[in-house]
C-alpha cells in the first residue's frame, strides 16, 4: 500500500539565518521569499514520504529529470492574509487543493489528500507568519508546486515526484491603486483548445503566453486578450479570467458575463468567487449573471452601441484588474470607467466583497483561520 500524504509525520528544521524583511512598500510580486519551504517526496514504490519544513534553498535534481524535458509540472496560487487581530487566514484553500489534484491527475503525477496539504501549509505559515504583511492589499502569496523528478529521458509516467511549497510576501498588485489596463486581442495564437489542458494549472500553459504578451506590450498594451476560434470567442486575459458587463437594450438589465468552464478556461478561484457572490448579492430585477460564450465581435458591437458597461480581469494575484481599452481588428474600443477613476463600478464592488472576506472583516466559511 502506498503511504498517503500525512501531515502528522512533519519534521521541521528551522533556519539559523533568518532573513531581514523588506519594508512592505518595497515588495515586488514573487521576488522575495520567506525563511522556510515545505518539501515532500513521492516514490511510486512507497508513496508519500516524510513532509519536511526546512530553510528555503536550492533543489538538487538530476539533469535528466522529467520536469526539465517533458514539463511534468503544475502549480497553485493562493494567498494568506493577516486580519485585524493578527490571525492568518487562507481564502478557499480547498479550491486550490481540488485544482492541484485535477492538474496532477492529468499529467500522471500523484494526488494528495487536500486537507493534509492544507495542514502542512498551515504549519509553514505559522513558522513564517512574521512574513505575512499587514494591511489591505497585502498578503503572502503561496506557491504549491509539484514536479516529476524521475531521471532518464524515456517518456512515461514519472515514478518519482517532489511536492514543494514556497511563499512570497506581496503588496497590492497596483501599488498606486488600480491602474486600468489596455488590451490587445491576440489573433495569431490560441491559449487553449477543446480537449487540451487550458483548464489545468500546468507550467506548460504559461511559457507560450509570453510572446503574445510581448507583442501587446510593444504596441503599448499591458496584456493580451485571448480569443478562440473563427468566431473569436473571448476566453481569458493574460493569465487571468475575464468578465464583461453589458447592458441589455431590450430589458434594460445589466449582464455580468464570463466564459463557461468548457475545458479551455482556467478554473479560477477568484472567478468562481465573483460568480457566487454576484449571484447571491446582485438584484435579479436589475442583473443577469451568465457563464456563456461571447465573442470579440459582440463586445465591439456593444461598445459601438454604448452597451458595453465595463470589463475586468480576475485572478489570485491581482484579484481584479479593470480594463480601459481593447484593440481588436484594427480598431480601439474604449471600455468605460467611473469618471476620474481607474475602475468600473462592478470591478470595485466585487474587489471589496472579496477583500472583506479575505481579511476576515465579515464572517465567511471561505476564510479559514490557520
Ligand atoms: C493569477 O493569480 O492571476 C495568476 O495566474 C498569476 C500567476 C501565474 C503569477
Amino acid at each position: 500500500d502506498l503511504a498517503p500524504l500525512n501531515a502528522s509525520k512533519l519534521q521541521v528544521t528551522r533556519t539559523t539565518k533568518p532573513k531581514s524583511k523588506l519594508p512592505k512598500e518595497k515588495l515586488v510580486f514573487g521576488q522575495s521569499f520567506t525563511d522556510h519551504m515545505l518539501t515532500v517526496e513521492f516514490d511510486q514504490g512507497s508513496g508519500w514520504g516524510t513532509p519536511e519544513i526546512k530553510p528555503y534553498g536550492p533543489l538538487s535534481l538530476d539533469p535528466s529529470a522529467c520536469v526539465f524535458h517533458y514539463a511534468f509540472e503544475l502549480f497553485e496560487g493562493m494567498k494568506a492574509y493577516k486580519d485585524s487581530q493578527g490571525k492568518i487566514r487562507l481564502f478557499r484553500p480547498d479550491m486550490n487543493m481540488a485544482r492541484f489534484n485535477k492538474s496532477a491527475a492529468r499529467i500522471c503525477l500523484p494526488t494528495v489528500d487536500g486537507e493534509e496539504l492544507i495542514k502542512l501549509i498551515s504549519e509553514l505559515l505559522k513558522l513564517d507568519q512574521s512574513f505575512v504583511p499587514e494591511g489591505e492589499g497585502y498578503s503572502l502569496y503561496i506557491r504549491p508546486t509539484l514536479i516529476g523528478t524521475s531521471s532518464g529521458l524515456g517518456v512515461g509516467a514519472p515514478d518519482k515526484a517532489l511536492l514543494y511549497v514556497i511563499c512570497s510576501p506581496v503588496g497590492p498588485y497596483y501599488p498606486t491603486g488600480y491602474k486600468a489596463i489596455s488590451l490587445e486581442a491576440t489573433d495569431y495564437a490560441t491559449r487553449a483548445w477543446p480537449g487540451g489542458v487550458g483548464d489545468k494549472k500546468l507550467g506548460a500553459n504559461y511559457a507560450p503566453c509570453i510572446k503574445p504578451q510581448l507583442s501587446a506590450a510593444k504596441n503599448g498594451h499591458q496584456q493580451n486578450l485571448w480569443l478562440f476560434g473563427e468566431e473569436k470567442y473571448i476566453t481569458e486575459v493574460g493569465t487571468m479570467n475575464v468578465f464583461f458587463v453589458f447592458k441589455n437594450a431590450d430589458t434594460g438589465k445589466k449582464e455580468l458575463v464570463t466564459a463557461p468552464l468548457d475545458g479551455t478556461i482556467l478554473e479560477g478561484v477568484t472567478r468562481d468567487s465573483i460568480l457566487k457572490l454576484a449571484r447571491a448579492r446582485l438584484d435579479p430585477n436589475e442583473w443577469e449573471v451568465n457563464e456563456r460564450y461571447y465573442t470579440a465581435h459582440e463586445v465591439a458591437e456593444k461598445a459601438e452601441n454604448s452597451l458595453l458597461v465595463e470589463a475586468f480581469g480576475s485572478g489570485t494575484a491581482a484579484v481584479v484588474a479593470p480594463i480601459k481599452n481593447i484593440a481588436f481588428n484594427g480598431k480601439d474600443y474604449d471600455v468605460p470607467l467611473v469618471p476620474g477613476e481607474q475602475y468600473g463600478e462592478m470591478a470595485k464592488t466585487v474587489a471589496d466583497w472579496i477583500a472583506e472576506i479575505q481579511y476576515g472583516k465579515v464572517d465567511s466559511e471561505w476564510s479559514r483561520v490557520i
